[in-house]
């Protein structure tokens, strides 16, 4: 673990604390039922704010091979996200790619993404670091390499496939705590005439729908347009598009190209973007809604109601971790990976078991967990409600 005094886009050293949600468990280390009675680790999640460009990020920086050699989400579980990334691939193919192409994905996860692309339409490849990936990934026949995408490595795939029309890069920059390597590589491995595509959480949105359970280690960065558009200049690439997509709690997808001067999109972005955040109502905001769900917990243990939490994401266990919430008040959750069933939700314990545990056992209420895929739960709930169930969202829950 490193402690950053830096900004990563713009490299100022005006880092000021902003909001500080205290020594939390990893989020995506989920623990096996051996590892219950054992000690975990545990990294302060301390969020500072650049006075410079407005950046914000993590003031401890986990060692990234602690994180990401096995990674839990697979993008391919979600068939809302398998039809957003279809259509961004089919957009941007057809406006960069000419036939043969090569179309890169940084952070390819399990390959969803590039699978979606006829093999025979262009060359494709995926980069991503996770080995339990790149393994479903090469079932499904996309070439795969499992690396963390740097200068170095981007220098090796020019010389082995020559430059990229297309790189795409969704949900991976919040990751990664050298920017300038990663844009360094993009800059080289990049055809002239290329796109860089890229979608990042916005974090005046965080801010505004106080999404703070998307904060944890393996988020480093929480972006607005300013710090990106600093970023992409110091490296020559210029924003030519900015676009908003309803994923992940509210994102941007930026199309960046070759040269300098950014698009007109970019000054409103900004003016809007500094005037909007106050942290000090988004602390009130988080803290009642930590108090409204405790409430709603208790209420319902109290009425002899049984809850079940759906779904364990990373948001999942920074949420309940936040909240205190121990099995005394949520005593199961359910998620349908099925490398996280079996598993423990790390700091608090809920054990994680196949959904298939709602319809069998009589539970009186759902909470939703995994907010960011509501509608997609929802629909798989109806049964369950047809049968009297009960499903809120954790974001919506009553105050009472
Ligand atoms: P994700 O959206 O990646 O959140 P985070 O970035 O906070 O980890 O994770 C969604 C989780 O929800 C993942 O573990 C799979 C689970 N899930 C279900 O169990 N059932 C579903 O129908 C869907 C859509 C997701």
């Amino acid at each position: 673990m490193i402690i950053r005094t830096d900004c990563r886009c713009c490299r100022g050293e005006s880092l000021i604390e902003v909001f500080n949600l205290g020594e939390q468990p990893y989020a995506n280390a989920y623990l096996s039922a051996e590892q219950l009675g054992l000690p975990e680790q545990r990294c302060s999640l301390v969020l500072c704010e650049c006075a410079d460009c407005g950046m914000i990020q993590l003031r401890h920086v986990v060692d990234a091979t602690d994180l990401f050699s096995n990674y839990s989400f697979l993008t391919g579980s979600s068939q809302r996200m398998v039809r957003h990334f279809a259509e961004l691939m089919r957009e941007n193919i057809a406006r960069y790619v000419p036939a043969n192409g090569l179309v890169v994905e940084i952070g390819s996860n399990d390959g969803t993404a590039l699978s979606t692309i006829p093999s025979e339409r262009c060359r494709r490849l995926g980069i991503d670091p996770a080995r339990n990936l790149s393994d479903i990934a090469h079932e499904r026949n996309v070439p795969y390499i499992t690396e963390f995408f740097t200068e170095i490595l981007a220098r090796k795939v020019l010389q082995s496939h020559g430059s990229a029309s297309l790189i795409v890069a969704c949900n991976v920059m919040g990751h990664v705590d050298d920017l300038d390597d990663l844009c360094r590589g993009v800059k080289l491995l990049l055809h002239p005439d290329g796109a860089l595509v890229i979608e990042v959480p916005c974090a005046n949105w965080m801010l505004s729908r106080t999404e703070f359970d998307t904060i944890y280690h393996e988020h480093l960065s929480y972006f607005g347009i300013r710090p990106l558009a600093t970023l992409f200049s110091r490296h020559g690439l210029r924003v030519t598009q900015i676009r908003t997509q309803e994923v992940h709690g509210g994102s941007v997808r930026l199309t960046m190209l070759h040269g300098e001067g950014h698009s007109g999109q970019v000054t409103p972005w900004v003016e809007g973007e500094m005037r909007q955040r106050d942290w000090t109502a988004f602390g009130g905001r988080c803290e009642e809604s930590r108090e409204r769900f405790i409430r709603w917990l208790t209420k319902a243990r109290d009425g002899g109601r049984l809850v079940v939490g759906y779904g364990a994401p990373a948001k999942a266990t920074v949420r309940l971790n936040y909240c205190n919430i121990g099995t005394d008040l949520l005593p199961l959750v359910v998620d349908s990976t099925p490398n996280k069933q079996g598993k423990f939700i790390p700091g608090t314990h809920q054990p994680i078991c196949d959904p298939s545990r709602i319809e069998e056992q009589i539970t009186s209420d759902v909470v939703i967990l995994a907010w960011n895929h509501e509608q997609e739960i929802t629909t798989k709930l109806a049964g369950y409600k047809a049968n009297g169930g009960r499903v809120s969202s954790v974001i919506t829950l009553p105050g009472n």
